[in-house]
């Protein structure tokens, strides 16, 4: 028996392997630099909306005021989602949130005129449709799981709004829709991170935007990447109080575990996108009578210093869990609010993978025996 001796260089994770270009977004992870499109992410989450960076995303340009007016009027009109998904969300309604977004999104395909045409324009109206879509499907799917009537989407509310207004079913206050607006701007694109790199795996096969968009969600809802906001609360839940946070970090620490919300594959320094949600879990906190959870973020933030030496910092995930908690958001709707940002983010790389479509297909390095004698059932022990 021999074995396979091939000796090739293996990039375990794909880490630092570049496969592709694309211009939809720069991150330089050494200075923790972000830009959509060329805008540095800081511009955007402080000056546009939600709406504005989709269009920006999608269409390659910040939109002048037609033209938003025009897009942001298509986005409200298309939030409806047939009967017959909330009749089968129904019947799948104790799995997790993103399982059932993840059926949703499938069973949209059903619906979707045209789900065969991957023209680079289809691909954005389908992209479209489903980002005005899965927030209804969130909202609805959290409803009925509590026995609750899905509330219809408002259209006099702007995205993040009419979300948290169809989640609560009452009108959010204008802090919390400006929250989650920033929110959906942070997570609506990052590069070639593992979910957008399913969908661009998928479409890399010329299959449709809506199967791409499931690997999107399929991949996204893992701890390792969309998973960790709901980690971070709970862990700040089982802290408790601050002066519990350092005792909790270094217990982790020492038994070679890792603290959530911390590290990333790209950025070796502050996730640029982690500032914005600090300062608002800070303030929100306060405003909720709740300051105890920024507090024992904070802390965990220092107990976590040493460890810039090795890259590791907050990432966006770190603050993200504190805010959805203080708006009454329950944990496991966590990650599907990532998702719900990262829509456009998903389609836009589908587009790009299109654009110049090769099929995505590396190789691993076969380390198993090689010729083995076939043996007869009768022969085998
Ligand atoms: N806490 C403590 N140590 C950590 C952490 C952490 N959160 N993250 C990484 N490390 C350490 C590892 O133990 C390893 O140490 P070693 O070299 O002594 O063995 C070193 O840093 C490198 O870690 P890797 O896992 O090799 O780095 P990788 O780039 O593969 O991992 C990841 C990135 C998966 C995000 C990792 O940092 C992690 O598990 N973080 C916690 C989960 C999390 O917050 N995920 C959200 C990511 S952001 C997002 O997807 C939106």
């Amino acid at each position: 028996m021999t074995t396979a001796t091939n000796k090739v260089e293996i990039r375990r994770g794909l880490m630092g392997v570049y496969f592709d270009r694309s211009d939809s977004c720069f991150i330089d992870g050494t200075v923790g630099k972000l830009l959509y499109r060329g805008y540095d992410i800081h511009e955007l989450a402080e000056n546009s909306t939600f709406e504005e960076v989709v269009h920006l995303l999608l269409f390659g340009k910040l939109p002048n005021r037609k033209e938003l007016d025009a897009f942001d009027k298509q986005l409200r009109a298309d939030r409806d989602i047939p009967d017959k998904v909330l009749d089968i969300m129904d019947t799948v309604k104790n799995g997790h949130p993103m399982d059932v977004l993840r059926t949703a999104v499938s069973a949209l395909s059903a619906f979707d005129p045209e789900v065969k045409d991957n023209s680079e324009a289809a691909i954005i109206r389908k992209g479209l449709r489903l980002t005005a879509k899965a927030p209804t499907i969130v909202a609805a799917h959290d409803r009925l799981r509590k026995g609750l009537k899905p509330v219809k989407p408002n259209a006099s509310l702007n995205h993040a709004g009419n979300f948290l207004y169809m989640l609560n079913g009452k009108m959010p206050s204008e802090d919390e829709m400006h929250i989650m607006d920033v929110d959906f701007i942070l997570h609506a694109e990052h590069g070639s991170n593992a979910s957008a790199f399913a969908a661009r795996v998928a479409a890399s096969t010329q299959t449709d935007l809506h199967s791409a968009v499931v690997a999107g969600i399929a991949t996204l809802k893992g701890p390792a990447h969309g998973g960790a906001a709901e980690e971070v609360m709970k862990m700040a839940e089982e802290i408790g109080r601050p002066e519990n946070a350092e005792s909790y970090a270094r217990n982790i620490l020492d038994h070679g575990g890792r603290v959530m919300g911390f590290g990333h594959r790209v950025y070796k320094a502050e996730d640029p996108r982690a500032r914005h949600l600090r300062d608002r879990s800070h303030t929100l906190g306060i405003s909720k009578g709740q300051p105890q959870w920024f507090e024992i973020l904070a802390k965990l933030q220092e107990v976590m210093k040493p460890y810039q030496a090795k890259g590791i910092y907050v990432n966006v995930d770190f603050f993200a869990g504190s805010i959805y908690y203080l708006m009454g958001i329950p944990d496991d709707i966590f990650i599907s609010i990532f998702a719900l940002g990262r829509i456009p983010g998903w389609t836009l790389n589908v587009a790009e993978q299109y654009r110049s479509n090769i099929l995505i297909r590396p190789l691993t390095d076969y380390s198993g025996p090689m010729d083995v004698p076939y043996t007869p059932i009768s022969k085998r022990n």
